[in-house]
């Protein structure tokens, strides 16, 4: 059968395949330690699936505003307000299908054949993928292990040219774990200023999840005129541990809003109506849940930091937001698919090769595991490491 040809423009998700074969293993009872899932290991809080059964009991089973349960999006505009400072009204939010879903929605109201989108590298593995189906280019600016993964002013300033519609911001940062600081934020603002036909979107869907003195600043909320050409792409899956739900959202400008609405209703139509009560109760409930979580991943990150950086020959930047180790194997002399490979098939541990974010020479280690998972998979790593 002949497909057609944006099939061709992108490449399967490697981290969904590598998941799926640690997965297989484990169903046939082999023992794996998995560091491989970018979601939560922990249940979504009681409160909110609560939510979500009287929802169904309620009868909030059918379709709903392709834009999303309009108390949903009043809530996610006031979460926008009050957290981020960003004074997005309800009609400039969009509810999506995770934030997968509204990233796609936008690069497809957004792009024309030919514009290019600047995409700091190592990079979230759909952003380039979703760019190329939506026609566009992306533009990859490689950044480095020793300035902490960060895009510079000078490089942003050197890679805009007129044919730049959009910036791609991802902080806190996957694959990296890397968080921008206010001041970067200011700094990246102040290129931004001189490019009056360059929008952002800014993929926050790891605010929550920041460690030490880390701090989140929204890009938009640095002032108005950029809070203008501002797009926030977000979901519930990271914070709440909501994976599975599929619900999301894309804030910013009303008419690229109202336009992805319409490619949404033609596509899939509103999210699932009973889940959107269950966000509803995520946003308006208690946020304890949140930070136990948070606290959970910041205890596993400096356990795992410790035993991964005592290994000879790896090298990382300690992370300070998501939960994400971005591990440097280039002393190593294997790709890191060959590396990834033969240490599922060696010491039966997962963890997601760099080449899908951009990096061959490095590999992601997922720490949204148990602290026993974590050190008995960083054991057969020594291992695996010490046997090369
Ligand atoms: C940086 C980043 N953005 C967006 C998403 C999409 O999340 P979801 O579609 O599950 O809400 C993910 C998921 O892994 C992510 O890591």
């Amino acid at each position: 059968m002949q497909l057609a040809a944006r099939v061709d423009l992108v490449s399967p998700s490697l981290t969904l395949a590598i998941d799926a074969k640690a997965k297989a293993l484990k169903a046939e009872g082999v023992d794996v330690c998995s560091f491989s899932a970018g979601e939560p290991d922990f249940d979504t809080p009681a409160h909110i699936r609560e939510a979500a059964k009287t929802a169904l009991d309620q009868g909030k089973t059918r379709y709903g505003p392709a834009a999303g349960e309009p108390a949903l999006r009043a809530a996610i505009a006031t979460k926008l307000h009050q957290d981020n400072q960003l004074p997005f009204t309800p009609d400039q939010v969009l509810v999506t299908n995770g934030g997968k879903h509204s990233l796609y929605n936008l690069m497809m109201a957004l792009l024309s054949a030919g514009d290019e989108v600047v995409i700091p590298s190592p990079y979230w593995v759909s952003y380039p993928e979703m760019v190329k189906l939506a026609q566009g280019v992306p533009v990859l600016v490689p950044t480095e292990e020793r300035h902490g993964y960060r895009i510079t002013p000078e490089q942003l300033a050197a890679t805009l040219t007129p044919k730049t519609k959009l910036l791609v911001l991802n902080s806190p940062s996957n694959p990296t774990g890397m968080v921008y600081t206010p001041a970067e934020i200011r700094a990246i603002t102040a290129v931004l200023l001189q490019h009056p036909q360059v929008q952002v979107v800014s993929d926050e869907i790891y605010e929550k999840i920041i460690y030490g003195d880390a701090e989140h600043l929204s890009i938009g909320a640095v002032g108005p005129e950029l809070f203008a050409r501002t797009f926030v792409s977000s979901g519930f899956a990271k914070a709440y541990a909501m994976t599975g739900w599929r619900i999301g959202y894309l804030a910013g400008d009303r008419d690229v809003i109202r336009a992805a609405t319409k490619i949404q209703g033609h596509s899939t139509s509103n999210v699932c109506t009973f889940a959107q009560f269950g966000a509803i109760a995520a946003l308006t409930g208690p946020q304890d849940c949140v930070e136990t979580m948070r606290r959970a991943f910041a205890e596993r990150r400096d356990v795992i930091y410790d035993l991964v950086t005592s290994i000879p020959r790896l090298t990382c930047i300690k992370p300070n937001g998501a939960f994400y180790l971005f591990v440097n194997i280039s002393a190593l002399g294997l790709s890191s698919l060959e590396f990834c490979q033969r240490l599922l098939e060696e010491k039966q541990v997962a963890v997601i090769p760099g080449v899908a974010f951009g990096r061959d020479d490095t590999v992601r280690l997922s720490y949204a595991t148990d602290l026993d998972t974590i050190r008995r998979g960083c054991d057969r790593l020594r291992e695996f490491v010490l046997g090369l």
